[in-house]
């Protein structure tokens, strides 16, 4: 029997029309995803993350070759996925609590359930206290938080982050990728995929980094990470690293300022 939370995509291609011509967006995707892994896909602007994510949270059904969640293919959004954005999309009218809780609002959990719920899922991302604050008095960092209980208050399967960390300054951005490892660490069951521009960022946390290329989107290369946990940034293994994921940018030390793709 396949295993809660197992993504299998097979064969993936996917076009889109465009004033009457058809375009290759991804092509020849092939990728298997284990319960509770954590993976990163990286890749230049335009080459498909967030159209492969979103074919993955089924809001694009038109597609060819599969994609299988636990073996099934998957049919438009469901309650197993998660969905983080780089934006944080908290609702501004309701307090923290109630767009953490507003998953759970058409389950009839009685007794107080969806509220423990809720304040499980807060005190997980680091924001008791907040319960009553609306999202116009956190901080980015904060939000994000929120967004990210939110997204687990319904145990979904799979977590599925597009750069979910992306509009935070460099400090908070680094705070998070801790919080985020503890996160991930503490739900073991929860599968999750993340795209990130930031090489550093997918060394730091995922246990596989899928680098992309494209026009047509396609998967240059899969390299599992393989350092102990917490990992040090500053180490040997860890610098190596990069430089590999880097070079298959072209991306060297020498010849650039800056890493961001
Ligand atoms: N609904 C759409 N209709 C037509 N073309 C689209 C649509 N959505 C995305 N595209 C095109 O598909 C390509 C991939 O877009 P996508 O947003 O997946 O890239 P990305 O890798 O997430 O980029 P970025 O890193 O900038 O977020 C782009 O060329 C984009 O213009
Ligand atoms: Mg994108």
């Amino acid at each position: 029997m396949t295993q809660r939370g197992t993504l299998d995509i097979v064969n993936l291609k996917k076009t889109f029309n465009v004033n009457g011509n058809t375009t290759p967006v991804l092509e020849n995707i092939n990728l298997k995803v284990k319960q509770g892994e954590f993976v990163s896909i990286i890749g230049p602007s335009g080459c498909g993350k967030t159209t492969l994510l979103r074919l993955v949270i089924g809001l694009e059904n038109s597609y060819e070759g599969q994609i299988l969640l636990d073996g099934k293919r998957i049919n438009g959004p469901g309650l197993d996925r998660g969905v983080v954005f780089q934006d944080h999309r908290l609702l501004p009218w309701l307090t923290v609590e109630r767009n953490v809780g507003l998953g759970l609002e058409g389950k009839r959990n009685g007794n107080g359930v969806n509220k423990q719920i809720v304040e499980a899922h807060l005190k997980l991302v680091g924001l008791q206290g907040f319960e009553k604050v609306y999202p116009a008095q956190l901080s980015g960092g904060m939000a994000q938080r929120a967004a990210i209980a939110r997204a687990l208050v319904n145990q979904p399967e799979l977590l599925l982050l597009d750069e979910p960390l992306g509009a935070l300054d460099a400090l908070t951005r680094m705070y998070m990728q801790l919080e985020l490892e503890k996160i991930w660490q503490r739900e073991a069951d929860v599968t999750m995929i993340m795209i990130t521009h930031d090489v550093e960022e997918a060394i730091y946390l995922s246990d596989k980094v899928v680098i992309m290329s494209s026009r047509p989107g396609t998967i240059k290369k899969i390299i599992r990470v393989e350092l102990p946990r917490p990992r040090d940034r500053a180490s040997y293994d860890f610098m190596k690293l990069k430089e590999e994921i880097l070079e298959e940018f072209q991306l060297h030390a020498e010849n650039v300022f800056s890493y961001a793709i």
